[in-house]
């Protein structure tokens, strides 16, 4: 079954609330740099206090021994999953692997805010599904566990890829939300239908008159 993962991009007070809130629930929190930066142990430790996976959002993209050292640090903090960035290189990559442990270590392909114009605007002009297709078969060659990929590239991603490895889908939105600052957005069904493995849903949940129920209609609708 696709697991549901909060992204926590919110203030102390509201990601403690949701983390004792939804104790006993199979979730899998996700701290990014709004919450790490300013609040670091006082979130990761209650994520981890709960039983809750947890997700660090870090994002590493830098030289190889500064990304291993992030990411022994990550490690150090009980992290489940962690995120690097695919271009941050093969030697980048691989040194991760290597100290990485039991932590899934996660590719990000392309962010799911770009659209076509972005890309061109960084020198992306190849294909997008092309280049999702080609950072992906980079980061599963090297060892990575997973892919962070839109909701519109993971279908072909789960097709052409014959090493099972997970599909990490954000950029979800429920009925009639608005997609705001993402451009490939994609329905809760369509993500599942797609061949997701963890859905990463934040402002539909954060933003809820009532988070805990809006988290156990998703859960239903997972399972
Ligand atoms: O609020 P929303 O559901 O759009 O949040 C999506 C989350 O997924 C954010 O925390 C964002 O940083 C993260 N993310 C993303 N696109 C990626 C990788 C991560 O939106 N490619």
């Amino acid at each position: 079954m696709a697991k549901l993962c909060i992204a926590l991009d919110t203030n102390l007070h509201q990601a403690l609330e949701l983390v004792r809130s939804l104790r006993g629930y199979p979730l899998v929190f996700k701290v990014g740099y709004k919450l790490f930066v300013s609040h670091h142990r006082a979130i990761t430790d209650k994520i981890k206090e709960n039983g809750f996976e947890l997700f660090l959002d870090l994002k590493l993209h830098d030289i190889p021994n500064t990304v291993r050292e992030g990411l022994l640090s990550a490690k150090d903090l009980g992290a489940d999953y962690v995120t690097i960035h695919i271009s941050a290189g093969r030697e980048a990559l691989r040194q991760a692997v290597e100290v990485k442990g039991k932590v899934k270590l996660l590719g990000v392909s392309l962010l799911t805010s770009l659209g076509e114009e972005d890309l061109k605007d960084v020198g992306i002009c190849e294909d997008r599904e092309k280049h999702v297709m080609h950072l992906a078969n980079l980061a599963l060659s090297v060892g990575l566990d997973g892919v962070v990929c839109s909701g519109y590239e993971v279908n072909i991603l789960k097709q052409k890829i014959e090493k099972p490895f997970l599909a990490v889908v954000p950029g979800i939105r429920l009925e009639g939300e608005p997609a705001e600052d993402q451009k490939r957005v994609v329905s809760l069904e369509e993500a599942l239908q797609l061949g997701a493995d963890i859905l990463v849903m934040g402002r539909s949940i954060l933003r809820a008159e009532n988070p805990v129920k809006r988290v156990e209609e998703i859960l239903l609708r997972l399972a």
